[in-house]
């Protein structure tokens, strides 16, 4: 459909669909113990068929309208993503999500796709606030939103648990103005 550079060589963001569900897999295959310390997304593709049901599921929320799923490909090898976990037109908010197998982090990949991202569900869309959860242990993640110039709204005090452990989840956020500027 399209690719968009990143601006690193070799590095691409593209559509993420389910026709791609076994390169998808043997990607999370590769990240799935990096990926799961803080999130169930890795656990959720845990066979070739879970993985071509995630992806349908995102398929999904776009015919709806309601989320997107975009792949980062390094040197033409799906390495990570990001996505909008939600994307609520008639509240204009949306949140991100994001993930990469560890080979692929400390390049600024996911920075570079998530302002991609975040561009169009406000510049595009006209979505007034976007969100980014991530678990207070979670020191690579809160670093992308700060760098990504987000706010810290706050922290929903043992929120959910993970893998029998109650989290602290913060909430950091921007708002469209915040953004053009
Ligand atoms: C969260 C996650 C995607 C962050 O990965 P990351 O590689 O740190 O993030 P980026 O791709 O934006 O890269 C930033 C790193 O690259 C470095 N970098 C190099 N060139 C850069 C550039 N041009 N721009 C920005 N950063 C750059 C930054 O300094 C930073 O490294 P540092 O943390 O050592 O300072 C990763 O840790 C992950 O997949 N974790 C598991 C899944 C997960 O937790 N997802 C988020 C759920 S909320």
């Amino acid at each position: 459909m399209f690719v968009k550079s990143l601006g690193t060589e070799g590095a691409e963001l593209r559509p993420l669909e389910p026709w791609q569900a076994e390169e998808f897999f043997a990607h999370m295959e590769r990240g799935r113990e990096f990926i799961g310390q803080h999130i169930g997304f890795a656990d959720a593709a845990k066979d070739l068929e879970s993985a071509r049901r995630l992806l349908q599921g995102y398929a999904d929320k776009a015919a709806a309208d309601t989320g997107r799923i975009f792949g980062i490909w390094l040197d033409d090898k799906l390495v990570g993503g990001v996505l909008l976990r939600v994307m609520d037109v008639p509240q204009g908010m949306a949140e991100v999500g994001c993930w990469l197998e560890p080979a692929a982090t400390g390049r600024g990949l996911i920075t570079r796709a998530a302002r991609i991202l975040i561009d169009w569900v406000i510049r595009a869309r006209g979505m007034h606030r976007v969100e980014w959860r991530v678990s207070s242990k979670n020191a690579p993640s809160i670093a992308v939103a700060r760098r990504l110039g987000m706010t810290k709204d706050g922290v929903l005090r043992s929120n959910h648990p993970y893998r029998g452990v109650r989290q602290d989840l913060e909430v950091w956020s921007v708002l469209a103005p915040e953004w053009e500027s």
